[in-house]
């Protein structure tokens, strides 16, 4: 590889570390999205003028024709959909990756790794891993994107000998590889590309509808090692530092949501935890024990004569999409010298950064947004926590109740507040299917209904 293009792959790589360090904050995200975008501008032009391009026809066409499908996508996506289409981006890097392997194996010459049947060890496997990581990546990203899309059931699809089966499946496969390797039999590549393809439809079926975000991010680690192998195979640099880039941020992430639901990565993997986000029975937890329900008037009159308030969006704000009417509730409050502040759990919500997006969205301004452990503290001093849509993150039996599947999570100290409001549609459950004492402590009320629809009547109470 000569200088300039080697100088250039390192410019383009730091971009891109670039990006990744804008994304973690709202604040430099945008920075980080136009790093990104240089970064990858710069990259397809330095591989356009690189000598082994013959022609430039093909590789411009394919650019216009993806670059105008991601557009056109891009600029249609509801936000709500995000994870869907990442699963659906992530199935074609893994499809990619299998053809890259497939015609490397087909025309080694092209590739300079050899000649039909006399290909280098190393390529071969190169190239049995990145077909076999990358058919795992297409059709576990498929599973999830039908799943996330509802064309098929979000529940988990369990059966007898299940885990078995996929530990078999595995090690199949490493001993088919192993066999390539020596013989570099087209039958067994095929075997090898089969087996993925079955796996990652295995791997995904067994996982809740509601552990999808923690998959979607395990994919995309997938994908980006399959990129990286595809980088060995084209021998090129920045498309294994990009792959590794992926790769370990991809894992990195999953790891956190993982850590921030107080859930090992294996108990994920194994599946079976969370199903579809059904309404749940208004008198589900109830029981005999009584509960104090408000309406929007009330809400609107307590909030109006507090001085300071704190908000505590989830889940059911996205789905309600209720941000906006929110944010303009805040600023009726802010207006009369309330003061508002947005408290965010790691895991409020599907996705990393949920609550994030969809605030910064409602241009809530970012100094009033903050974490769990810049505001934890605060509730004892807070006359009333607004929660609105969430629930398990506010839950406290995650501290006092090692029984409970989210014992040891970290949660929001909402009942410390003077006044806890409740925005949700029943008694019900959240994604871990725990009941919430919360609902019925003396300090709190409960403002059933639609989280968008509650919050416009409490402006119209509170004008
Ligand atoms: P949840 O505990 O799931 O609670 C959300 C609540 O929103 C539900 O109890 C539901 O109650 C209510 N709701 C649903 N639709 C609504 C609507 N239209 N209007 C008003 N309320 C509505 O959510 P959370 O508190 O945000 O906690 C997140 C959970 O997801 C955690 O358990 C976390 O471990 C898990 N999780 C998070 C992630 C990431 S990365 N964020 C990834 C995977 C899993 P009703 O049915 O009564 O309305």
């Amino acid at each position: 590889m000569d200088t300039m293009t080697s100088l250039s792959y390192l410019i383009s790589a730091i971009c891109f570390i670039m990006a990744l360090r804008g994304l973690s904050s709202p604040e430099s995200a945008r920075n980080g999205v136009l790093f990104g975008m240089f970064g990858m501008a710069l990259a397809i032009v330095t591989t356009l003028f690189h000598d082994t391009v013959e022609g430039w026809i093909l590789p411009l066409f394919g650019i216009a024709l993806g670059g105008s499908i991601g557009a056109v996508i891009a600029k249609k996506i509801d936000m709500r959909d995000l994870p869907q289409l990442m699963a659906g981006f992530h199935s074609l890097v893994g499809l990619a990756a299998v053809f890259v392997a497939l015609s490397a194996y087909f025309n080694p010459v092209a590739y300079g790794i050899g000649t039909v049947g006399d290909i280098k060890l190393n390529s071969l496997i190169e190239m049995a891993l990145g077909a076999a990581i990358g058919a795992v990546t297409f059709t576990g990203s498929i599973i999830a994107f039908g799943k996330l899309q509802g064309l098929i059931s979000g529940k988990p699809v369990q059966f007898f000998g299940q885990h078995k089966l996929n530990a078999a499946l595995g090690i199949a496969m490493i001993v088919f590889i192993m066999i390539f390797c020596g013989t570099q039999d087209m039958f067994t590549l095929m075997l090898i590309v089969g087996i993925a393809l079955a796996l990652g439809i295995l791997l995904i079926i067994p996982i809740g509808g509601a552990d999808m975000p923690v998959i979607v991010s395990m994919l995309n680690s997938y994908s980006g090692w399959a990129a990286a192998g595809i980088g060995f195979t084209l021998e090129n640099t920045l498309l294994i530092i990009t792959g590794a880039l992926v790769g370990a941020s991809g894992a990195i992430l999953s790891y956190i949501m993982c850590k921030g639901m107080n859930r090992s990565f294996l108990n994920v993997i194994l599946g079976g935890f969370g199903g579809d986000d059904d309404a749940n029975s208004i008198t589900a937890a109830a029981g005999d024990r009584p509960v104090k329900i408000g309406s929007a008037e009330d809400a609107g009159f307590i909030m109006q004569n507090a001085s300071s308030v704190v908000i505590v969006p989830g889940y059911g704000m996205a789905v309600a999409q209720a941000q906006h009417a929110v944010r303009e509730m805040a600023d009726i409050l802010k207006a009369e010298g309330v003061k508002v502040r947005y408290a965010i759990h790691p895991v409020a919500g599907r996705m990393p950064g949920h609550m994030n997006v969809l605030l910064a969205e409602a241009n809530v301004p970012y100094d009033e947004v903050l974490e769990l452990e810049d505001i934890n503290r605060d509730f004892s001093q807070t006359d009333v926590a607004f929660v609105i849509g969430a629930n398990d993150i506010t839950n406290p039996a995650a501290k006092t109740d090692p029984a409970s599947p989210i014992y040891g999570m970290p949660v929001l100290d909402v009942e410390k507040a003077k006044t806890v409001l409740f925005v949700k549609r029943s008694l019900g459950t959240g994604y871990a299917g725990v009941d919430n004492p919360l609902f019925f402590n003396e300090n709190t009320m409960m403002l059933l209904g639609d989280a968008k629809t509650m919050s416009e009547n409490i402006i119209k109470a509170m004008e």
